[in-house]
């Protein structure tokens, strides 16, 4: 069984990992326990995708302000087959019985994408495995380890996966998650899912950072060094449109990363309009061989004057 352990935090907080490793005192609650002087809740994730995006286990392995555990267990083929064509026959039943549409609907779609992925493992010869993730979210200060927690369970659903914080098991879930400790049966009996391990590689579940839309233009960096590639027109659950907000303090940069983007979407053959009361853009404007319409300027300056 191979168990990877990945970190992500604020710099100026916490350390989880060195609070996992040299705890200074354990306590356990029904949901939640006490690693040192750090608030922990260890999450098990219940529910995965039928289909899943290149790189999204990377995601769940990069939240912030978390300790994410992964575990693969090789399976047997045949008996996989087995048991996930009993779960199609029993989709199929549900989708001929089910007087509620969108419950046909669901079953129907479950059965094909199962069938699917059967289709895969018996014709390919694809292998297949166990997999258990654990997800621990960790803060020092009380807050914000109810908003850590938050972000990590919206995070988590916008990968259209569900976690629980198992309870009356955070024990058990910490000796699972802890790399001195074997795996826990228990725990595993709750948790493990079937993947083909494509599914599980495909997940670039050691990508440690950075952002790659896998088209678009390169944007920044983020805290770790790791390049931001994005493509502000592609969609996505989570995006669902390409509107855009640029914060940050006087003087920070904003307005030079908006040129870098016109720039950047010129080059893509985007078409720009920019509404500038500052004439801010006048020269990136001329020298892309746009036009300057002044609208302050009396009648002759009006859009679609009457
Ligand atoms: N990545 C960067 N590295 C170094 N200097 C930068 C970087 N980004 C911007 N600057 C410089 O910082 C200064 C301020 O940048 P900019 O005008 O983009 O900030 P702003 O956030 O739009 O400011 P304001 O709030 O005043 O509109 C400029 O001189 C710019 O050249
Ligand atoms: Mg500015």
């Amino acid at each position: 069984m191979a168990k990877k352990i990945n970190i992500k935090n604020k710099k100026k907080q916490t350390n989880p990992m060195l609070d996992i490793l040299t705890p200074i005192g354990l306590r356990f609650n029904k949901n939640t326990l006490h690693i040192g002087e750090s608030f922990t809740k260890i999450y098990g994730i219940i529910k995965y995708p039928n289909k899943v995006e290149s790189e999204w286990l990377s995601k769940i392995t990069n939240i912030p302000n978390t300790v994410v555990t992964i575990g693969i267990k090789p399976v047997d083929n045949t008996n996989l087959i087995a048991s996930i064509s009993r779960n199609i026959t029993y989709d199929r039943s549900l989708a001929e019985s089910s007087k509620d549409p969108l419950t046909r609907q669901r079953a129907e779609k479950s059965a094909e994408d199962v069938e699917k992925i059967i289709a895969q493992i018996d014709r390919e010869n694809e292998t297949v495995a166990l997999m258990t993730v654990c997800v621990a979210t960790m803060s020092r200060d009380e807050q914000d380890f109810k908003r850590v927690c938050r972000r990590s369970e919206s995070m988590i659903s916008v990968l259209k996966c569900k976690m629980r914080a198992i309870p009356n098991l955070q024990k058990e879930l910490f000796k699972h998650i802890y790399p001195t400790f074997t795996n826990r049966e228990k725990i595993e009996n709750i948790l493990q899912k079937i993947v083909p391990i494509s599914t599980f590689v495909g997940g670039f579940p050691f990508a440690r950072s950075g952002f790659n839309d896998g088209a678009g233009y390169y944007l920044a960096t983020d805290s770790n060094g790791g390049l931001v590639i994005t493509d502000i027109w592609k969609r996505a659950s989570d995006r669902t449109n390409s509107n855009i907000v640029i914060m940050g303090n006087s003087g920070v940069g904003k307005s030079t990363v908006i040129k870098h983007i016109i720039i950047s979407e010129y080059m893509n053959g985007t078409k720009i309009i920019l509404i500038d009361p500052e004439s801010e853009y006048k020269e990136l404007c001329k020298n892309l061989g746009g036009n300057l319409i002044n609208a302050v300027g009396g009648t002759k300056g009006k859009i679609n004057p009457l």
